[in-house]
């Protein structure tokens, strides 16, 4: 998007790993970090999601004063009442979540989670005042028969509800072959499928200028910077390197023009 600049939103999902005294020392380790170098904080959004049973122990850290949001990795689609084992928008917005993963790749394969669904939940998280980053991306095998752009066309069309705008909405583009293979997209894959993806969004919002599209997949500190220079990226949605502190935020530095950039000390 030219000529309008917007803060790179460094998104951790730290998946179903770690345990609760793991949680509080990540937490506690990105916020000293980046009270260190408070002048990430202007060219970044800082986000971490750690699994729900993490969220209370991490909320204690994040009250300390650094401005990291809190996000859940998933919600349900229902309102309140007898859904056992699942976790509302509403009680993520009273929780003091700011943002929702939803249709997440490992959720659509491993809980055969639909667009249709995904869109259920998507305008349940806007009903409530969240940001919902819906994830969209081809697997392998769509790719190599180069139908990745009529798979993410689709998933954009059914998983986006009526709700949806540039505020209350980020699009994560997570190719499902890269998530956490070491794999990355090549920049010339990443900017196609950015400026496709913004494409449809314009067809589809109005207004959608403002809305972030992040790009998920094997994103790390050697790689981010040529991420984060492609055209449509604001962002990075990032798992297995979020785990580390000190990878978390060399991703993040990665978003600060070189001439800016200062050594974080942890
Ligand atoms: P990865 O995961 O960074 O480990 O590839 C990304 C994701 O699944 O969101």
């Amino acid at each position: 998007m030219k000529g309008m600049i917007m803060k790179k939103l460094i998104a951790g999902n730290w998946k179903m790993n770690g345990n609760e005294t793991g949680a509080i020392d990540l937490a506690q380790d990105i916020t000293s970090g980046l009270s260190s170098d408070p002048s990430l904080n202007q060219y970044c959004d800082f986000l971490v999601c750690p699994p729900f049973i993490h969220l209370a122990a991490v909320r204690e850290i994040l009250k300390s004063g650094q401005s990291i949001m809190l996000g859940a990795q998933d919600c349900t689609s229902h309102e309140n009442g007898a859904y056992t084992g699942d976790i509302s928008a509403n009680m993520l917005k009273d929780f003091g979540c700011a943002q929702v993963i939803l249709g997440h790749s490992e959720r659509r394969t491993f809980h055969r989670e639909s667009s249709e669904l995904v869109a259920e939940k998507a305008a349940m998280a806007h009903q409530y005042g969240l940001t919902a980053i819906i994830c969209v991306g081809e697997d392998e095998h769509e790719r190599e028969k180069k139908q990745h752009e009529k798979v993410v066309a689709e998933q954009l069309e059914k998983s986006l509800p009526a709700s949806a705008t540039s505020k209350n909405t980020v699009i994560a583009y997570e190719p499902v072959w890269a998530i956490g293979s070491g794999k990355t997209a090549s920049p010339l894959d990443i900017e196609e499928m950015h400026r496709f993806i913004r494409d449809e969004l314009q067809e589809k919002l109005e207004n959608s200028e403002g809305l972030r599209i992040l790009y998920g997949g094997s994103v790390k500190p050697g790689n981010a910077r040529e991420i984060f220079a492609i055209d449509n990226v604001h962002g990075a949605l990032i798992g297995g390197a979020s785990l580390k502190a000190n990878d978390y935020l060399a991703i993040a530095q990665a978003a600060v023009p070189e001439e800016f950039l200062k050594q974080v000390n942890m």
